[in-house]
């Protein structure tokens, strides 16, 4: 080969040009073409030895990952402030197996409804390590909570007076947490839970708290929202929780022994709407973590000098800790064009699965490196609905039938909010250390929809009746 041979071969190949007209959300300045890369396992496990053995669309959790997760919170927080517990939120995720594999990294449960509670002690949970939130809790499973001992945060003043009378009817001394809303200013606040402290109303409950012979108040809690991309909301939360624990102790001589500052961290990813990629907007768990234990350093320093000790913080991260543990492989159906020019894709997976679909723009991951020309791309699920659209608008190149995609990440509010709709729900899986793989959720089949209806005698029948 002579030279000039060679410089003719080194040459990039001449592909057609295209034109891709520029829409809201497809690509922008900041924007990377998705297409040229691609996930073809999933912690060491083959994305197609998943969907041959357990079908598709499929969820895939990791456990490792959640260990990890929970391993980096707990660092960030401890190392910065001494007595940390971290409680995880149920609702995020009560898969059975997630729940345990954060209970044995140590973290509590917290829960908001007779159900969750029931869970968590069926895996096996003590009372006194439950927190048990929300602003639903009727007499009998606060007679259950009671007995048991675990730590009821009061939503409102009926529920004050309920557990007063149970408390009373059992003959005991109940310890409580207070559950507060206020605004930071950084964040609307959800002043439809727990007592609000601008307008008083929390100083009075805490007032009546004080007066009981069955209450005991020892912790404060609160919640300020999901997603909370603002370090310096906790900071200011933190600081005004503990202004008011210190007038409460005051005022009603008790002693304040926890300070929960509920969740909301916000996880790897982009809110529908939100311009800048999740790297460049989520704040790390040491940013969120020195944010709040400053405040709380400085806000409990003199406890220290007066003896009477700090509070124990307590966390109830939920996205941040599952969210990025759990992906959602979904395969493709068909390919379409839309009669407004673009392309479209049906997928095995819709929104009846990731709810979460409906403010958050997942990424999608092909499983196999793509060729061609990378286009704006709507996902649609398989669902007879106009609504079921997994992304409006995604940049791809072209994808064959049964191709398969990534969703991630997906581990948080999807395995609690999906919706029993149409199609059934699939395995959801978890990997092991070693590449072990085991199913932590059977996929339904008509046995599991069908078991818990019972049809009249009259109506055994699909035929046409005599009329009467
Ligand atoms: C009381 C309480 N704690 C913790 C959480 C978990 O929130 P996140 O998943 O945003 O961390 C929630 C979620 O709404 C909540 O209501």
């Amino acid at each position: 080969m002579n030279d000039a041979t060679h410089e003719i071969s080194e040459k990039k190949r001449w592909s057609k040009p295209t034109l891709t007209p520029h829409r809201i959300g497809s690509l922008n300045k900041f924007g990377s073409v998705s297409g040229g890369h691609y996930q073809d396992s999933f912690e060491g496990v083959p994305i197609a030895s998943l969907l041959e053995e357990y079908g598709s669309p499929l969820f895939v959790l990791s456990e490792q990952r959640l260990r990890n997760n929970v391993r980096k919170l707990l660092r960030a927080f401890e190392t910065r402030y001494g007595n940390v517990i971290y409680s995880w939120s149920y609702k995020t995720n009560y898969l059975a197996a997630v729940c345990s594999t954060l209970h044995q990294e140590g973290a509590w449960a917290e829960v908001v409804s007779a159900f969750e509670y029931e869970k968590a002690r069926q895996l096996g949970m003590p009372a006194e390590k439950i927190l048990f939130n929300g602003p639903h809790k009727e007499r009998p499973i606060l007679e259950r909570v009671v007995a048991e001992g675990a730590r009821i945060h009061i939503d409102h003043l009926d529920e004050l007076y309920l557990l007063e009378d149970v408390a009373k009817a059992a003959g005991k001394q109940v310890d409580v947490t207070m559950r507060l809303n206020f605004d930071t200013g950084f964040t609307e606040p959800w002043s439809r839970f727990g007592f609000n402290i601008e307008s008083g109303q929390a100083l009075d409950a805490a007032r009546i708290l004080g007066d009981s012979k069955y209450l005991n108040l020892c912790g404060l809690h609160s919640h300020l929202g999901t997603f909370i991309l603002d370090p310096r909301a906790y900071g200011v939360q933190v600081r005004i929780m503990c202004a008011f624990m210190d007038k409460v102790e005051v005022l009603t001589g008790c002693t304040i022994e926890s300070i929960d500052i509920g969740g909301g961290f916000a996880s790897m990813n982009s809110l529908q709407g939100t311009y800048l990629p999740p790297e460049q907007v989520v704040p790390s768990m040491d940013q969120y973590a020195e944010t709040i234990c400053t405040a709380l350093n400085d806000a409990t320093r003199e406890r220290d000098l007066q003896g009477k000790g700090r509070p124990r913080l307590i966390l109830e991260s939920g996205r941040a800790v599952v969210d990025d543990a759990e992906i959602l492989v979904s395969s493709v159906v068909a390919n379409k064009r839309m009669p407004d020019g673009r392309r479209s894709v049906v997928i095995d997976a819709g929104v009846n699965l990731l709810f979460t679909g409906f403010w958050y723009n997942h990424q999608v991951t092909p499983t196999r490196q793509l060729e061609g020309v990378p286009e704006d791309t709507v996902l649609y699920g398989p669902l007879c609905m106009n609504i079921d659209i997994m992304r409006a608008s995604v940049l791809l190149p072209p994808l064959n039938v049964s191709d398969s995609i990534i969703f991630s990440n997906v581990g948080a509010y999807n395995n609690t909010q999906w919706m029993q709709f149409i199609e059934y729900r699939p395995n959801v899986v978890m990997v092991h250390a070693g590449n072990q793989v085991s199913i932590v959720r059977t996929a339904e089949d008509l046995h599991v929809m069908t078991e818990q209806e019972s049809v009249p005698a009259h109506l055994c029948s699909v035929e046409p009746q005599q009329g009467d």
